[in-house]
């Protein structure tokens, strides 16, 4: 009798929402168009050294589109090329690789699908490399990954962020104070920008324009003498000042990306409470932004990526990633994500189109 015809799935790095959503796309359209079999692997690519794995049915596909994290777990310190074992209280690194694509082999499967961010992609990349069929969706809420315009999670993420900026706009203004939000975004400040702008933010601090303390508290002290007694600031956790430095929150020593950013807003804060004598509080929303059901826009984002993922498998394009260009859905190299981060121009449109509303960038 002939083999059916079989898939893994994994999610990897931090979740995000949509992730459920794209498995979903992944595995209907591969089990309703193709006949296929899915294997979930669990908690990323930890699940293959581990072979930490399960079928998954229609049945455990249904119903997640609009549920938030993922149902396969995920992992952002796991990387088979340099995996984290403790031995007598030391962290040592091993290439535990070959037991992973053997793992796989030994499932069967045709292609491996890995749905994750630049982390997860990198090592999709060497997996391919190395032999292994894969086909991938890149994923993040910073949308910072090149080879794609944008990355389903963002929508959400701007759109969670929005909201609480609104939420302390009413806030400071009934206390005539200034208010801080910090989002997420790595070393990319698209979060801040885009939800800065939606939000009305009076100053918009990102990564790529380092930031001026002078600017920031003479804006402050301008809104107060045009009777705007608060304001608003949005601010990227990787923001730093110029010829200063990001706020590191803690180094997580056995992932393979160990800086974890967050706290700038505090500094800030007493900064700018110091300078102005205006009382400032600040909000830091942290992984509020990763959380629960992703956004219409990224719904349809995520189920279009999914099966164009399935596509690409169809057509054996392996070491490809489904990717946004324009409004299209188009094949990119994975190689692309391993140049770098993807890092807001400074002098993109929504950039150009904030500053004419008046928003100051401590510059
Ligand atoms: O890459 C997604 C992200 O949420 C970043 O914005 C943030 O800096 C980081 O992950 C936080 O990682 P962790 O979940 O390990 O705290």
């Amino acid at each position: 009798m002939k083999r059916k015809r079989s898939i893994a799935i994994l999610t990897g790095g931090g979740d995000c929402p949509g992730t459920n959503a794209v498995i979903r796309a992944v595995a209907k359209k591969a089990i309703l168009e193709l006949g296929m079999e899915i294997i979930g692997i669990e908690d990323g690519y930890e699940g293959l050294v581990h072979r930490k794995w399960r079928k998954l049915q229609y049945e455990d596909v249904s119903g997640i589109l609009t549920a938030g994290g993922t149902i396969l777990g995920t992992s952002n310190k796991c990387d088979p090329y340099r995996h984290a074992v403790e031995k007598r209280g030391k962290l040592q690194f091993q290439n535990v690789s070959k037991t992973a694509i053997s793992n796989l082999k030994k499932l069967g499967v045709e292609c491996l699908v890995c749905i994750g961010g630049d982390g997860t992609l990198f090592i999709a990349n060497k997996l391919y490399k190395d032999g292994v069929p894969v086909v991938a969706v890149p994923k993040t809420i910073d949308n910072d990954l090149r080879g794609t315009d944008v990355t389903f999670g963002f929508d959400t993420a701007v759109s969670i962020a929005t909201e609480a900026i609104d939420r302390v706009h009413t806030t400071a203004q009934s206390h005539h104070r200034v208010m801080i939000v910090e989002v997420m975004g790595r070393t990319a400040g698209w979060i801040a920008l885009y939800s800065g702008v939606a939000g009305g933010g009076d100053i918009i601090l990102i990564p790529e324009i380092p930031y001026n303390i002078e600017s920031i508290t003479s804006k402050v002290r301008q809104r107060h003498r045009i009777g705007k007694r608060f304001s608003i600031v949005v601010i990227s956790e990787g923001a730093k000042p110029k010829g200063g430095d990001v706020v590191v929150q803690k180094i997580v020593k056995d992932s393979p990306e160990q800086v974890r950013l967050g706290g700038i807003s505090f500094v800030l804060g007493h900064q700018i409470e110091q300078a102005t004598g205006v009382e400032t509080r600040q909000v830091v929303l942290g992984h509020l932004q990763r959380g629960g059901c992703p956004t219409p826009t990224d719904r349809v984002l995520t189920t279009r990526l999914g099966t164009k993922a399935v596509e690409l498998i169809e057509a054996k394009k392996f070491g490809y990633m489904a990717a946004v260009k324009g409004s299209d859905i188009v094949a990119v190299g994975l190689e692309e994500v391993a140049k770098g981060a993807r890092n807001v121009p400074i002098k993109h449109p929504l950039i150009v189109s904030a500053r004419a509303v008046g928003t100051c960038f401590g510059d």
